[in-house]
């Protein structure tokens, strides 16, 4: 086996996280990480033969790296995606992809046309807690799954200034659901507020119904006290609560109802039944991600999640913020 030469672009707090998972793994040689900014590089210390540069452009010149990891501000994606296309680098942007959905386009194309592997760090897919419940929906354990409902709520975090809590947040659950159902948006509709954010939305409750008769609900926030992070997956045979922070599943069964008491004959439908914890091996979530997407430039393979699955993460996110906006119920022709 190989290692790849990689670098990473941009050295803020996800950067500085991909950059130490990097010096990490066996499948990558790392040689450079790129930031501008004089203070973020003085503060960063770098492991062993890896170079600091200040321009991106002069690091690829120097370094010949075969991969790149982009983890800069999402407006700044594009051109350097397509800077590094040119240079026939592969490429690992963060999420959300852009904030545009021509830019989109464009990264999708440019990657295309060089021939390089384009990967989006949807990073959630790589949870093994979301990995469990993938395999456990696919194998029909709790039937034809109804709705899934994703609460992913914060803190104000005052360094987001370029993005409102859909671009930032909701992106990585609307991911989650298309991985989870395999299906796509069909209809969207937003309830948005402003309340702490100087520019964008701070609150979103979102109700997204899937082509497969799939409902999605998204509680996400950034005006919490409290932060969490679950999934819950619901169909006939019961649901799974899954935890993306301590990757705890567990799994609550819809019971049989019990007729030797009367009362109990009463009830219709789901009721309650075993509870069960299942125990999944615990896994940095980025250190996953960073091997799929080595793995799949030595292996020559399709990433594990294409330009075009970051950019229906976009497409949803943006019709979100749109419906929010104008209080309208969604339905693009496009997505049916
Ligand atoms: N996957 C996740 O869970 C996750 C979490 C946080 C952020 N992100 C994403 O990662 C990206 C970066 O976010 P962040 O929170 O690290 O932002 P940040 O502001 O902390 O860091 C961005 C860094 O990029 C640098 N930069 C700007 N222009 C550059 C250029 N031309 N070349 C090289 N570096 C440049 C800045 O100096 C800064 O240090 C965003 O797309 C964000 O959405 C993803």
């Amino acid at each position: 086996m190989r290692d790849i030469k990689t670098c990473v672009i941009g050295l803020g707090s996800m950067g500085r996280n991909h950059a130490r998972v990097l010096g990490d793994l066996q499948t990558a040689a790392f040689v450079g990480v790129a930031d501008p900014a004089a203070n973020v590089r003085a503060a960063y210390r770098p492991l062993q033969g890896v170079k600091v540069y200040a321009e991106y452009r002069e690091m690829l010149e120097r370094e010949r790296p075969e991969a790149a990891i982009v983890a800069v501000p999402s407006e700044l994606h594009c051109e350097i995606v397509a800077d590094l296309a040119a240079a026939g680098v592969h490429v690992l942007v963060e999420k959300p992809m852009s904030k545009r959905l021509d830019e989109a386009d464009r990264m999708i194309e440019v990657t295309r046309a060089a021939g390089v592997k384009f990967m989006v760090g949807h990073i959630e897919r790589f949870n093994p807690a979301v990995q469990e419940i993938k395999q456990r929906v696919a194998s029909k354990e709790i039937g034809e799954v109804f709705q899934l409902h994703a609460r992913r709520l914060s803190p104000f975090p005052p360094r987001v200034t370029d993005v409102g809590v859909i671009l930032d947040l909701a992106t990585h659950d609307i991911d989650v659901m298309h991985f989870i159902t395999g299906s796509t948006v069909v209809r969207t509709y937003a309830e948005t507020a402003r309340r702490a954010h100087a520019t964008c939305e701070d609150t979103l409750n979102g109700l997204l119904r899937f082509s497969n008769g799939v409902v999605g609900v998204l509680d996400i926030s950034w005006l919490s006290p409290q932060k969490l992070r679950q999934l819950s997956v619901l169909g006939p045979g019961g649901m799974y609560v899954c935890d993306y922070l301590t990757q705890d599943v567990h799994f609550y069964k819809n019971g049989r109802i019990n007729d030797s008491w009367e009362p109990a004959t009463h009830f219709s439908g789901a009721i309650e039944g075993d509870v069960l914890k299942t125990y999944i091996p615990k896994r940095e979530p980025l250190r996953v991600e960073l091997e799929a997407f080595l793995a799949c430039i030595l292996d020559d393979t399709p990433p594990p999640v294409s330009g075009e699955e970051g950019r229906t993460a976009l497409r949803v996110a943006l019709e979100l913020g749109r419906s929010g906006v104008e209080h309208s119920v969604l339905e693009p022709p496009q997505a049916r």
